[in-house]
């Protein structure tokens, strides 16, 4: 193990402790039995399965939403803070399911780091590819836990050759599995040279670790049966020779990966993860702005807000804005400015999303994740600072690649379904766009689940069945240019326009043709397909 990280820069003690990561999964690889073992290892939960209450598959305590539970996907994402052996672990939560991609990938703008849990008989799935990649637009350092090892899995070299190939990363091997499915025993943990025993007949009872003394310790041999323990050190000294060793810049440049091998049900290898995760896991990044960067360590406070959740407690109708705290320390009461509107801020009731429940955050530090309540008036991509002019970026909106016009069951409750639409629009839940011509409105999504999602919640949340139609238009993009060419090409497009909710000009589009005749004709517009969320 080569530790060459050594331009990491010294931040002070507090920020450097604490690790900020999300997990990326396909579904059903085990993100949630492994979020709540970090949680019963962080001490947030008293007891497993108080994350996910039994018989009710992939209920975690953040999802509230009847959807959810039906679904069984986790459409909401939180943040849920705990300890570690001397480290803040600070988990986002990503919605797991395929269609939540927009949302997904603003939460992976507020970590530093991704786990990736893959099922050991499964190998790398389509959506952990996806996901990945989001990862890796952004460099983000990649820790891997391959689950589910107490049943038949596949041949490690060649789960790590399909990581290698099918991602382009580096892996190096974290700890060794011993045994195949019934006879998977343990693994051995390289890092630390220590043999971790499995105990089958208690799930939440944490392994047996042997301290040993490299591979010629006599202990293996009476813990390990004959027959695994030759194929195990076979297959460890061909690892040494194919694999490369840790090298702690590589993974924080995220080019090499290191796997854990485990079975989070069985609360095994999820403590050699954590350890992993806090020794090795990056600690809070700069985070990039204009006109400069953030800088961690900077006395002063500054965060952005990458996602806002609207109703997250029926019983208060209010907003959470989730902060991702880029610098300085954070203490409840303060005021900042709110950059957008150049307003003052009092931040008197912050929320630290401690798993257990939400709780008042008395103070944060960069790298921490907080909820702020409003009204409204936090809007994903702003900046909170203590009064310079910065404006994260890097946090985009998509166009949305399905549209479709929506209506009120009842005509006479249309104010209220704009009420409802803007809302959604401001949380990021979806596109909402008011056309110039006609009544009605029509709503832009990335994937078909967010209409039900979305049909669902207006119902629930404000009592108003609604009905989605089908639109003639099939995509959007933003406009931009001079203020005069700008009104020129709307008025001489009426039927294609329409604005978002921001008031910014959009151009719905039906067919490629359509994006072709602007560029073609108005040389002095220009159509984008993202826009950055300010
Ligand atoms: P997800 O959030 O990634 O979708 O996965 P989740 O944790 O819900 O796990 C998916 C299924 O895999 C669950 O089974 C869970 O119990 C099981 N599982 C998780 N980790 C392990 C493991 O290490 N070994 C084995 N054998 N199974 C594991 P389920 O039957 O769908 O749900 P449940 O009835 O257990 O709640």
């Amino acid at each position: 193990m080569s530790d060459t990280a050594s331009n990491q820069p010294v931040l002070p003690p507090e920020i450097a402790r604490r690790r900020t990561f999300a997990i990326i999964s396909h579904p059903d690889a085990g993100k949630t039995t492994l979020t709540e073992k970090f949680l019963l290892y962080g001490g947030a939960i008293q007891m497993a399965g108080q994350v996910r209450a039994k018989g009710e598959a992939r209920r975690t305590r953040s999802d509230f939403m009847q959807m959810e539970k039906d679904r069984g996907i986790s459409v909401s994402a939180s943040a849920m803070s705990f300890d570690f052996d001397g480290h803040r672990f600070n988990l986002v939560d990503t919605p797991g399911h395929s269609d939540f991609s927009e949302d997904t990938y603003r939460t992976l703008t507020a970590v530093d780091a991704a786990v990736m849990v893959i099922d050991g008989a499964k190998g790398v799935e389509s959506q952990t590819q996806k996901l990945f990649e989001v990862c890796r637009l952004r460099d983000l350092p990649i820790l891997t836990f391959c689950n589910k090892m107490d049943r038949e899995s596949r041949d490690t070299f060649e789960i790590i050759d399909e990581i290698q190939e099918n991602l382009a990363i580096d892996v190096t091997p974290a700890s060794w599995p011993i045994g195949v499915g019934r006879d998977f025993i343990g693994c051995y943990d390289i890092l630390r040279d220590r043999l971790e025993l499995m105990d089958r007949a208690d799930r939440n009872k944490v392994a047996e670790s042997v301290e040993i003394n490299g591979l010629d310790d006599p202990k293996l041999a009476e813990l390990v049966p004959a027959d695994l323990l030759e194929k195990f050190l076979e297959e460890i000294e061909m690892a040494k020779e194919l694999l490369p060793p840790l090298d702690h810049q590589a993974l924080l440049d995220g080019t090499l990966t290191p796997i854990w091998f485990g079975s989070a049900i069985n609360s095994f290898g999820v403590q050699e993860l954590m350890a992993g995760i806090a020794q090795y896991g990056p600690q809070p990044q700069p985070q990039n702005a204009e006109p400069r960067a953030i800088a961690p360590e900077e006395k002063k406070v500054a965060g952005f807000v990458f996602k806002v959740q609207a109703n997250m407690d029926p019983k208060h109708r209010d907003r959470v804005a989730f902060v991702r705290m880029a610098s300085g320390h954070f203490k409840r009461g303060m005021k900042l400015t709110h950059v957008r509107t150049k307003k003052p801020m009092a931040i008197s009731n912050p929320v630290l999303f401690l798993a257990s429940d939400r709780e008042l955050a008395e103070e944060a530090w960069a790298g921490d994740i907080i909820g702020i309540p409003n009204h409204g008036q936090l809007r994903i991509g702003d900046t909170l600072t203590e009064g310079e002019m910065l404006r994260a970026t890097g946090i985009p909106s998509f166009a949305p690649e399905l549209l479709q016009g929506v209506r009120a069951g009842d005509p006479l409750k249309s104010k209220h379904l704009e009420k409802a639409l803007m809302q959604f629009a401001e949380e990021g839940a979806a596109k909402v766009f008011k056309p110039s011509i006609g009544s009605g409105f029509i709503v832009g999504v990335v994937g078909q689940l967010q209409f039900e999602v979305l049909g669902s919640r207006i119902e629930m949340e404000y009592g108003l069945p609604v009905r989605f139609e089908q639109s003639q238009f099939t995509s959007a993009r933003w406009v931009h240019g001079e203020k005069d060419a700008v009104e020129k090409f709307a008025d001489a497009n009426k039927q294609h326009i329409s604005h978002d909710n921001d008031g910014d000009v959009v151009f719905l589009t039906r067919m490629q043709w359509d994006i072709d005749r602007v560029v073609r004709d108005y040389p002095d517009i220009t159509l984008s397909a993202t826009k950055e969320m300010m």
